[in-house]
């Protein structure tokens, strides 16, 4: 029992503010253990992996918290060296990934695959997997049922989930005390758009932000270890950051949130997507354009391909020695082949010419 309460110590906190009294139960650690209290597979530094005890530090002391979108084995490594926090295996690899205009259709097989490969890649961020809209809604326990998968089959740290209705608070409290670390998303959340009328900022006038703050309050109070704020106005941002304990991670919310996060092909300028190409989210600042170097990468190589100039000398680098190709020659008649003795006679002789 001592051994098990220091693997997962639960830290029980209380605060009171003019709206809530809040109990809530942080895990502290991520699926993957940082001590050896059990040992592992293999020692871990634990100044290396993040976990929510590393998250919750680095929000304690005021630094941001940066979290990017991963969906595959190589934005994983490149979100892994560059030190990111957290890589979110968001549903919007529907629309970046799989070409489709909304995260809705997306399903948990999909979502499974992606995790999969992003868990190979990011050995340091706290992985987090987005649970697909059509896998949580109908009660706490499929959320709970759904929420294991991600974690079991898809190789995450954590799941997190749209909305703050109050099905969806129960379903973050049952699967917080199944032992899943939870992240919340609130404000504008793409798997509620039939509801919400489309892509459309939140928090606009007194009701609806006074909402994105009680909803934050209360997906802390189920046990989120953090909650995304995306596209709302600074001002509510800054409000809900300031009266929850635990991190805001925004996106199109303005500087004043405990972190940031943005979509992998948004910030890298890669444009796939029609939504996304067409319109760009006010918010995301490109810090790249990737795809315009991809699409110069891909023309030159139609060209080259085109005027023989690829594969050149430098790229053709497996090589047969004189003798051999003799032999090969004679054999090649001996078959009745004299055509493709020819032509390998002849490449022969532009090898050795470019040598
Ligand atoms: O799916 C996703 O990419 C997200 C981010 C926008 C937070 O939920």
């Amino acid at each position: 029992m001592a051994a098990l309460c220091n693997r997962f110590s639960k830290a029980c906190a209380t605060i009171t503010n003019r709206h809530f009294k809040i109990s809530t139960y942080v895990r502290s650690m991520s699926n993957v253990p940082e001590n050896t209290v059990y040992g592992g597979p293999k020692p871990q530094n634990p100044d290396q992996r993040v976990t929510l005890t590393s998250l919750r530090t680095k929000h304690r002391k005021g630094e941001a918290i940066t979290m990017v979108t991963a969906y595959d084995y190589p934005s994983a490594v490149h979100l892994d060296t560059a030190g990111i926090d957290i890589a979110l295996v968001g549903d919007s690899a529907s629309m970046v990934v799989h070409g489709h205009d909304t995260t809705l259709p997306i399903t948990l097989d999909e979502m499974l695959m992606h995790c999969r490969s992003v868990a190979r890649g990011a050995k340091r961020p706290l992985l987090v997997g987005d649970l697909a809209f059509g896998t949580y809604e109908s009660s706490s326990q499929q959320a709970v049922d759904t929420a294991v998968r991600v974690l079991k089959e898809g190789g995450m740290d954590a799941i997190k989930l749209e909305g703050g209705a109050p099905s969806r608070i129960s379903a973050a409290k049952h699967i917080v005390e199944a032992g899943i670390a939870v992240m919340g998303h609130v404000g504008l959340t793409p798997q509620a758009i039939s509801v919400l009328g489309g892509f459309r900022p939140q928090g606009r006038n007194v009701l609806s932000a006074v909402k994105v703050v009680e909803t934050a309050l209360a997906l802390q109070e189920a046990g989120c270890f953090s909650v995304v704020l995306e596209c709302v106005p600074a001002p509510v941002a800054a409000a809900a950051t300031s009266v929850l304990r635990i991190p805001t991670i925004g996106i199109g919310a303005g500087p004043f949130c405990s972190g940031q996060v943005l979509v992998y092909h948004d910030l890298l300028g890669m444009m796939q997507h029609p939504h996304h190409a067409k319109v760009t989210p006010k918010f995301c600042k490109q810090f790249a354009q990737v795809g315009e170097v991809i699409n110069k990468a891909l023309s030159d190589y139609k060209q080259e391909v085109e005027n023989r100039s690829f594969p050149g000398a430098l790229h053709s680098p497996y090589k047969i020695n004189t003798t051999e190709v003799d032999g090969f020659l004679k054999e090649l008649q001996k078959m009745g082949l004299d055509e493709a003795a020819a032509a390998a006679a002849e490449a022969a002789e532009k090898v050795e010419a470019n040598r």
